[in-house]
């Protein structure tokens, strides 16, 4: 069997890495890959807009499943493509994928089918939106409505800062179209956890949990990025909450998706916040999370190939998911600067120190292979260093240590991942 991956970040590596198990699989193809997926897959430059280019390549490869990671192409119709040209893909299609395309959609979902989230408004006018602000309640919550990268929400702690908000997203444009529309949301308050799930249009079944970290610097401060590191489980998310989402938010969510004739099947990402009045939705990903993935893919028992192509088929219903008791810690080594400017091309040492240990992990995210043939820096979040423990505390004491295993020019890392484990009742 040969299998493509669409995707070029920690998330696709801890994929294909998962893949690679399958001794089904003769071979992993990866658009455009990295230099550390390069170790497990053939990487061809294309990228994961070039739709005709991908349909292309997967035809003469003999591509029996793709898997396609990212946002941006599920969201724009990728799967559909595939599958126009006879070929098997896994991931949403483009009407299923709209669940994280567009927020306004999400909201008008969950509120049409009870589900529990933030009162919202969706606003397409820029002065209509100025005015409802008068009357809100601050703290706010500002998104844009279409995808820009995980960075279109703004948190406004005071009404100038919510009208500014406003002037940034839809007059000045700063998300491009994604801003044309805007929800104005509730702020919410609690703690947030990520729950990631496989589903067949039909069935769902729900991955061990994880908790990311947001912004860039210690203890929550800083720009929003895509993710500084993770933890699996959340120690937060316990079975009877499982239980309580399970009735109330996984299952109505996939069962409105098939009321809206538009099944879904792929991986849905539930961004929680467990608030005093149960959880609620903050967003949906049609996708897995990035750095979740690399925390909660590496614990999974099941063979991942199995159990995309039992959702591509709808047979999910004959699957249990399983995974390890154990616990996964990833510490995402950036270059400094990083989100807003930073240097790159710097050579990276150690990676050799994780062959061959099977409870760390190295992810690629930003890196490439230089004239010389040596790995470099080639972004702002570089790696994904990843291990597993006992348990949490055990997981977080391992990964920090592998964290010292590389070295590059402007290494940088949030010293906190986990920090929350330690209010937790282990
Ligand atoms: P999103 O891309 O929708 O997950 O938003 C990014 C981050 O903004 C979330 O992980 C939360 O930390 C925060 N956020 C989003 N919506 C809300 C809300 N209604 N109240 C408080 N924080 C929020
Ligand atoms: N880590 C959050 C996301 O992938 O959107």
């Amino acid at each position: 069997m040969r299998v493509l991956i669409v995707g070029g970040g920690g998330r696709e590596h801890a994929i294909a890495l998962a893949v690679k198990k399958n001794p089904g699989v003769d071979k992993i193809f990866c658009v455009p890959g990295n230099a550390g997926i390069a170790e497990i897959a053939e990487c061809a430059d294309i990228k994961v807009m070039e739709f005709d280019r991908i349909v292309r390549f997967a035809r003469e490869k003999g591509i029996d499943l793709t898997i396609v990671a990212p946002d941006d192409p599920l969201v724009g119709g990728l799967v559909d493509e595939l599958e126009n040209a006879g070929l098997k893909a896994f991931g949403p299609n483009k009407a299923a994928a709209v669940l994280e395309g567009s927020k306004a959609f999400a909201k008008d979902l969950m509120k049409k089918y009870n589900i529990p989230t933030a009162e919202y408004a969706v606003f397409d006018d820029a002065a209509d939106a100025l005015k409802y602000l008068d009357t809100a309640e601050i703290p706010i919550v500002l998104k844009a409505d279409g995808l820009a990268l995980g960075k279109g929400v703004l948190i406004c702690h005071t009404l100038k800062e919510a009208r500014n908000a406003v002037k940034t997203i839809m007059l000045d444009k700063k998300f491009g179209r994604a801003g044309n529309r805007i929800v104005i949301e509730e702020f919410l308050t609690g703690r947030e956890v990520s729950v990631l799930s496989f589903c067949d249009g039909k069935t769902i079944r729900i991955m061990s949990s994880a908790q990311d970290h947001k912004r860039a610097g210690d203890g929550d401060t800083g720009l929003n990025t895509g993710g500084m590191g993770t933890f699996s489980p959340s120690p937060f998310f316990t079975k009877a909450l499982q239980d309580r989402c399970m009735k109330k938010i996984f299952k109505p969510t996939l069962e409105a998706m098939s009321k809206e004739g538009r099944p879904f099947k792929g991986v849905l990402f539930f961004g929680l916040m467990l608030t005093e009045d149960g959880p609620k939705v903050l967003e949906y990903n049609a996708r897995f999370g990035d750095p979740e993935a690399q925390v909660v893919i590496p614990r999974m028992k099941n063979d991942i190939v199995e159990v995309m192509e039992a959702c591509v088929d709808g047979k999910l219903d004959e699957i249990e998911l399983d995974f390890e008791d154990n616990a996964a810690v990833c510490v995402v080594l950036a270059s400094d600067g990083y989100p807003v400017s930073y240097k790159k091309g710097f050579p990276i040492s150690g990676l050799d120190h994780f062959k061959g240990r099977d409870n760390y992990m190295v992810f690629h995210a930003g890196t490439k292979f230089d004239d010389q043939g040596q790995i470099v820096t080639n972004g702002g979040r570089v790696l994904g260093v990843v291990a597993k423990g006992n348990d949490l505390r055990q997981a977080r004491l391992n990964a920090y240590s592998a964290t010292t295993w590389i070295e590059f020019d402007n290494k940088y890392m949030r010293n906190d991942i986990g920090k929350a484990i330690d209010d937790a009742d282990l």
